[in-house]
């Protein structure tokens, strides 16, 4: 693989392979030690045009416990505020010698733009409204892994909820859950889909409440929204938040997750520390592993498969 720019773009083999190479990253994790040196001598940078917690410090942990050497870019500090384009900023941070690009971008496609102008590798990071891959990965993997599958997902039941429409978290999860085999259904208002339905839809959450296994929460993208596209938050929570009245109506085994940053209040009405199957923090701790897969798959040479502790 030398890109991670969409989950469609690689396919069911490899998201298997990377789910498959994240348990050995998780086993790294646990160590007292928690680092190898599979990429020593390679570069990876981060670039952020746009905000992010998670994302940025989750890569940066990954390539740091591989022994990657690591920089990062964040924008509000750089020469892009004195009007440098993205190709020149690019080309000069290419010239220092970079293995991987890790890139977040607000407009949609600019991985795929970044690809033309350096011979690294590019880890999309979000683009826009279109695809975060790494996100749906760890998303797809903690699922797999809190229930104690190692294949696919066949037969699983996942509802995504909330604002589909401007979020790429929706769009990168409904591509790797059907490429795992399992049975996506979105749940929204109207004016939070997009506009040519990616999966079946509804926008009565009370309705299918009762038969699923993942209850995916997006954050409401405030940010993207322009119009009003619902009446207010209030009745939006009222039809589409967890409750505590829809969780305690939730199936014991029913996975509960969020991508972060939550709005609590608006998609999240309860305390995630009081519902048995939240997966939040989990989705957290496994996007550090998960982003190690992706880098050790992206950048390590065969010869490399060094997991070991050095002597
Ligand atoms: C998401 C993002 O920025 O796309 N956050 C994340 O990466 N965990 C989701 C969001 O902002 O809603």
């Amino acid at each position: 693989m030398k890109h991670l720019r969409s989950i469609s773009e690689i396919g069911p083999e490899a998201v298997t392979r990377i789910l498959d190479l994240t348990d050995h990253m998780v086993e790294v994790n646990q160590r007292a030690n928690p680092k190898v040196p599979a990429l020593r001598g390679r570069t990876v940078c981060n670039l952020f045009f746009e905000d992010s917690t998670r994302t940025r410090l989750s890569f940066e942990t990954a390539a740091k416990r591989l022994s990657a050497d690591v920089m990062t870019f964040t924008v509000k500090e750089s020469s892009v505020n004195k009007g440098e384009s993205l190709r020149d900023t690019i080309e000069t941070v290419a010239a220092m010698g970079v293995d991987a690009f890790v890139i977040r971008h607000k407009s949609s496609g600019v991985p795929w733009q970044v690809s033309r102008w350096t011979t690294a590798s590019i880890i999309n990071g979000g683009d826009g409204w279109h695809a975060h891959p790494t996100q749906a990965l760890l998303d797809a993997y903690t699922v797999r892994n809190a229930l104690g599958r190692t294949g696919g997902l066949d037969g699983l039941r996942v509802a995504i909820v909330g604002d589909i429409r401007h979020s790429r978290v929706a769009r990168s999860n409904i591509e790797v859950f059907r490429a795992l085999g399992a049975d996506v259904t979105l749940v929204a208002p109207a004016t939070l889909l997009p506009p040519t339905p990616l999966a079946p839809c509804t926008d009565d959450l009370d309705s299918v409440i009762g038969e699923i296994d993942v209850l995916y929460l997006l954050r409401m993208q405030m940010e993207r929204i322009h119009d009003a596209v619902i009446p207010s938050i209030r009745e939006y929570s009222t039809r589409f938040a967890l409750t505590a009245e829809r969780a305690a109506r939730l199936g014991k085994h029913v996975l509960v997750m969020h991508p972060g940053p939550m709005n609590r209040g608006v998609e999240i009405m309860v305390d995630p520390a009081e519902i048995p199957g939240a997966m939040i923090t989990k989705q957290v701790a496994n996007g550090v592993a998960v982003r190690m897969a992706v880098l050790f798959d992206l950048l390590a040479s065969t010869e490399s498969l060094d997991m070991e502790v050095p002597a």
